[in-house]
C-alpha cells in the first residue's frame, strides 16, 4: 500500500488495523520504529505518509470513504476442526467481509490481497450480496508476489501483476480500475487479467512451484553428500539450461517463511477435498522433503560431534528465515534448535535483526517443553563473538552477508577444539576456514 501511494499521489490510501500499537508505530516520526524491517520501506513511507498515505484504527470510517478496499489479513493454517493443520483459516477474511457488508452504503470494489484457497471469492460475494441495502460489490483477486527482504524492488519492478475478476461488464470495469492503479508505474504488458479462479489458484501454484524447486535441489544435496558431487556445481550446470533457469536452486537447511508451507498444505487440502489424491501426494512430498532437510542438518551436527551434544554449546549464526528480514516465521532455525535442545545442547543465537524475545517465543510456540526449560537451553546474544565463544560448533542458519566479513581467526581461537562449522547456507569460504583449522561441513558437499 505504501508503494501504491508513492506511485499514485492522487489516490488517498488509508491502512487500517484494530491493533492500536501497530498503527501508532506506523505513524511514529522515528522511522526506525516501523513494525517491519524491510530495506527501503522507510523512505517510501516517509515520502507518502501524511500526503496520501494514512494509518488509522478507524476501520468503519475508512470502509465508508473508500471506493476500493483491499483485504490483507492473515490466512494461517487452521489449528482446529476440519482441515486442521492443512486448510487455510478464513475466519479473518469472513470477519472483514461482514464488517464491510455492515458499514458500506456506497458501491465498492473489494480486492482479495491475502492468499486464499480457490473459490473464496464466492464466500465473500455471498456475504456481501446479502446486505439487502442495494449496495453493489465487485470482488477482485489480486495476489501479491513480493518476497521479503526485496519487497520494495519487487513491487517497483514486478515480473507481473495479476488481477482476476468476473467476466461480466461490471466485473471488467472493476478490473480496469485496478489496472489503472498499477498502470501508473507497471507497463501494461505486465498486468495480467484473468478470471477470478485462475488468479486465486495461481498464487498457490506460484509458491508451490518455487518451494518445489528448493525441495528438489535439497533432495539432490543429500545425493551429492553420498557421492562426490557438489550441489552448487550441479545447480549451476542445470541452471544454465534456459528451460530450467538459474534462480531458486540454492540448496539450504530448508525453506521457511510464512507462505510456502502454508500454501502447499492448502493446495494439498484442496486437492484431497476434490478427491485428487495423487495430486495431493505429489505436492505434499515438497513439505516432507523440507522437514527431512531440517532434521538431517540437526542429526548431522549430533553425529559429527561424536554422537552427543549434551552440555555442549552450539552457536547459531542467523535465526530469520532468510537474510534482510527480521521475520522468523517457519524458519528452519527454530526446528533445528528444537532438535538440538532435545539432545540437551546449549544453543546460543546471534541474528543481526531478530530480538531475543522473538527467539524465545518462536521456540515456546512449538510447545515441545516448558518455557523455563527452553530458557535454560536457548540464549540470544547481541554480539556474534560472544555467541560463538567456547562453542563446540557453529551452525549457519541464515545467509546474512555480514557473516562472511567476521574475523574467523579470532572466532577459531575462542572456540573449543576441534572447532566445527555447519554451513546450512553454503555462504562461508570453506577453504579459507579449513586453512585456519576449522572442520567445515556445507550442504550437499
Ligand atoms: C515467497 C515468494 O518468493 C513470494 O513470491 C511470495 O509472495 C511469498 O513467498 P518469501 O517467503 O518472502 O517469498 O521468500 P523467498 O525468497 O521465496 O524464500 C523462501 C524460503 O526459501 C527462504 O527460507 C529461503 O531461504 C529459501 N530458499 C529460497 C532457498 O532455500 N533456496 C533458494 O534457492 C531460494
Amino acid at each position: 500500500m505504501a508503494v501504491m501511494a508513492q506511485k499514485n499521489p492522487n489516490i488517498k490510501i488509508t491502512v487500517v488495523d484494530l491493533n492500536a500499537q501497530r498503527i501508532a508505530d506506523w505513524n511514529d516520526n522515528d522511522l526506525g520504529k516501523l513494525p517491519i524491517f524491510e530495506p527501503g520501506l522507510d523512505q517510501v513511507v516517509n515520502e507518502a505518509r501524511g500526503r496520501n498515505l494514512f494509518f488509522s484504527t478507524d476501520v468503519e470510517a475508512a470502509i465508508q470513504e473508500a471506493q476500493m478496499i483491499f483485504i490483507s489479513v492473515n490466512t494461517p493454517t487452521k489449528t482446529y476442526g476440519a482441515g486442521k493443520g492443512m486448510a487455510a483459516d478464513l475466519k479473518y477474511i469472513e470477519l472483514c467481509a461482514r464488517q464491510i457488508a455492515k458499514v458500506a452504503t456506497t458501491n465498492k470494489i473489494v480486492v482479495e490481497k491475502s492468499t486464499l484457497p480457490v473459490k473464496t471469492a464466492q464466500a465473500i460475494k455471498s456475504i456481501l450480496n446479502h446486505t439487502g441495502n442495494g449496495v453493489q460489490f465487485q470482488i477482485l483477486s489480486n495476489p501479491e508476489f513480493l518476497a521479503e527482504g526485496t519487497a520494495i524492488t519487487d513491487l517497483t519492478n514486478p515480473d507481473r501483476v495479476l488481477i482476476g475478476g468476473d467476466q461480466t461488464p461490471e466485473g471488467k470495469l472493476a478490473i480496469q480500475s485496478l489496472v489503472d492503479v498499477y498502470g501508473s508505474w507497471v507497463p501494461k504488458a505486465q498486468i495480467l487479467t484473468t478470471n477470478i479462479w485462475s488468479s486465486e489458484l495461481s498464487k498457490l501454484v506460484a509458491n508451490a512451484f518455487l518451494a518445489q524447486r528448493v525441495s528438489s535441489i535439497n533432495a539432490i544435496s543429500e545425493l551429492c553428500e553420498a557421492t562426490e558431487a557438489n550441489v552448487d556445481e550441479v545447480a549451476k550446470a542445470i541452471g544454465m539450461d534456459s528451460r530450467i533457469g538459474p534462480k531458486f536452486l540454492k540448496s539450504s537447511v530448508g525453506f521457511g517463511g510464512s507462505c510456502f508451507q502454508k500454501d502447499i498444505l492448502n493446495l494439498v487440502y484442496i486437492s484431497k477435498s476434490l478427491g485428487l489424491q495423487e495430486v495431493a501426494d505429489y505436492w505434499e512430498q515438497v513439505i516432507i522433503m523440507n522437514n527431512h532437510q531440517r532434521n538431517r542438518f540437526a542429526n548431522n551436527i549430533v553425529k559429527t560431534l561424536y554422537n552427543t551434544v549434551s552440555g555442549k554449546k552450539i552457536a547459531f549464526l542467523g535465526w530469520a528465515f532468510k537474510k534482510d528480514t527480521n521475520d522468523t516465521r517457519e524458519s528452519a532455525a527454530i526446528y533445528v534448535a528444537d532438535k538440538l535442545i532435545d539432545e540437551q545442547a546449549n544453543v546460543s543465537v546471534y541474528d543481526p535483526k531478530v530480538t531475543a524475545s522473538r527467539v524465545q517465543s518462536d521456540i515456546n510456540y512449538l510447545n515441545t517443553r516448558t518455557e523455563a526449560q527452553n530458557n535454560n537451553y536457548l540464549t540470544s546474544l547481541d554480539n556474534p563473538y560472544d555467541a560463538v565463544k567456547n562453542a563446540h560448533a557453529i551452525a549457519v542458519l541464515t545467509e546474512w552477508d555480514e557473516f562472511k566479513t567476521y574475523d574467523w581467526q579470532r572466532i577459531y581461537d575462542n572456540m573449543s577444539k576441534p572447532a566445527f562449522i555447519f554451513d546450512g547456507r553454503n555462504v562461508l569460504d570453506k577453504l579459507a576456514l579449513e586453512t585456519i583449522g576449522f572442520h567445515v561441513k556445507g550442504i550437499g558437499k
